[in-house]
């Protein structure tokens, strides 16, 4: 006899193995979670917030849902449980369950998101590393984890010295309100604490958090509080990715779950519309998405989501398109880090089924095979536009998701957790150690 969680672990295992050689979901990274060597213990360890990225930390929910989608989904639960990373959604028919619990309904006439009727969620673990270290309860899914525990090793604290920022990440930080006041909290708490100005980190889409969070700060706070910025991986000029994963969807290589049945649950959540490629960054006749028919460019955007069905995306754009859309300087000093060198689409070429299909063809450009390089080195103009040095570091051959555990990357945010401040040009990260 197999208890059913068991069975819903080993069927969680064996996705994960069949999808080892796939295009590279991060749930894969984790499966196998490279080893942090320890190193001598230092007493310089100032304190570090961690802000993930979307999808980067756990969210919990609880139900009394007025209707079903599938007889089969729960109704009611007294409990909290988990939602992401919510094992059903590897079910045939959970996946329709937690779509319906994960989605967010938006009102056009308040431009205000809000959960699914009768369903209440939650983000655990502000101020801890937990829900940032593995994505669900079994420990399977590792995000942070190598990375706090080569912290941990050279003389970190969990939960203490470095703590995680999660958030409701199907938000941007227009909706997200108190979000920012419980991280501002958190830096004070910290530099009280620890007598030490406070080091932000942020991957992907958090460091548009943290940018956004610094811009809206008095400099003499930033001063007081804040000892620097690094960003892992930050698409400071948007990602083409966006508009796919909008048009048709992009299960990122979880093989059960189709692209365009998750594309119901993208297509829910505000973040996706604020990613979208910037209008001032690109050219205006860069063609994003070709079709048959139309070559949608980013003077496109209101055609392309009336085209694919999902007005709403453009009142949600037209929400978000401003938050960080100037990238104004964050006004503290700035390590960069991001991966080149890997082919990433940066047009993406459908046939006459568009948007219902994945697209049959791509052009590539430079970048880390999800954002490319040109968006995420945008951070470099901030070298002329504030007082505090900016060190842009690019990792040539570094993937989107492994910069988080990459060894070498690792290696150079505890240089700078250690006060060096000098940050080299470029670390090639194809030779070596690390895979
Ligand atoms: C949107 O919000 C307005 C104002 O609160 C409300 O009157 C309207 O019913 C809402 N629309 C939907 C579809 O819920
Ligand atoms: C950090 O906090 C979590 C949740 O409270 C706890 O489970 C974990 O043991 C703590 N870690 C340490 C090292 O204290
Ligand atoms: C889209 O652009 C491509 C490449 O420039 C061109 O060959 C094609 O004719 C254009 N399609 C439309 C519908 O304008
Ligand atoms: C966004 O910025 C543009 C240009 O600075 C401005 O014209 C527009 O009114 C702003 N939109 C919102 C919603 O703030
Ligand atoms: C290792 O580095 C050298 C020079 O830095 C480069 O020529 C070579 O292609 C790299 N090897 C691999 C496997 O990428």
């Amino acid at each position: 006899m197999v208890s059913s969680g068991r069975l819903c672990l080993l069927l969680l295992v064996v996705f994960l193995l069949g999808l080892h050689h796939s295009t590279g979901f991060w749930i894969v990274n984790v499966v196998f979670p490279p080893n942090a060597k320890s190193r001598i213990p230092s007493n310089s360890t100032p304190p570090l917030i961690i802000v993930p990225g979307k999808l980067g930390n756990r969210l919990e929910a609880k139900i009394d849902k007025p209707t079903l989608v599938h007889w089969m989904c729960y109704k009611r639960t007294d409990h909290w449980f988990p939602l992401w990373i919510d094992l059903n959604m590897f079910m045939p028919i959970g996946v329709d369950c937690w779509i319906d619990n994960i989605r967010l309904v938006y009102n056009r006439t308040t431009r205000q998101s809000s959960n699914s009727p009768g369903v209440q969620v939650r983000v655990p673990g502000f101020g801890q590393t937990y829900s940032i270290e593995f994505l669900d309860y079994n420990k399977l899914a590792g995000y942070f984890y190598t990375m706090v525990q080569h912290l941990v090793n050279i003389g970190y604290i969990r939960n203490e010295t470095v703590r995680g920022a999660p958030y409701d990440w199907r938000l941007a930080p227009n909706e997200n309100a108190d979000y920012l006041t419980k991280l501002r909290d958190l830096v004070e708490e910290m530099y009280e604490k620890y007598q030490h100005p406070v080091y932000l980190l942020g991957h992907s889409m958090g460091s548009h958090y943290v940018l956004y969070f610094l811009n809206h700060q008095p400099q003499a706070w930033k001063d007081k509080y804040i000892r620097g910025f690094i960003s892992l991986a930050a698409p400071w000029g948007g990602a083409v990715k966006v508009l796919r994963v909008m048009a048709s969807g992009e299960n990122d290589g979880i093989q059960v779950v189709s692209n365009i049945k998750i594309r119901e649950e993208q297509r829910m959540t505000t973040t996706n519309p604020w990613m979208l490629p910037f209008e001032e960054v690109w050219p205006k006749d860069h063609v994003f998405i070709s079709t048959p028919t139309f070559n949608y460019t980013n003077q496109d955007y209101k055609r392309f989501f009336s085209d694919i069905s999902f007005e709403d995306g453009w009142d949600k754009w037209e929400d978000t398109k401003n938050l960080t859309g100037d990238l104004h300087p964050p006004g503290v000093e700035v390590w960069c880090m991001y991966g080149v060198g890997l082919p990433t689409p940066v047009t993406y070429i459908y046939n006459e089924e568009f948007p219902n299909v994945d697209p049959v063809d791509f052009v590539y450009a430079d970048g880390d095979n999800t954002v490319d390089s040109h968006s995420m080195s945008l951070c470099k103009r901030w070298a002329g536009q504030q007082e505090k040095p900016v060190h842009v570091t690019e990792f040539r051959g570094l993937p989107h998701l492994d910069i988080v555990f990459n060894e070498k990357v690792l290696n150079q945010i505890q240089h700078i957790l250690e006060g060096k401040s000098d940050a080299p040009e470029e670390i090639d990260v194809r030779n070596g150690t690390n895979l």
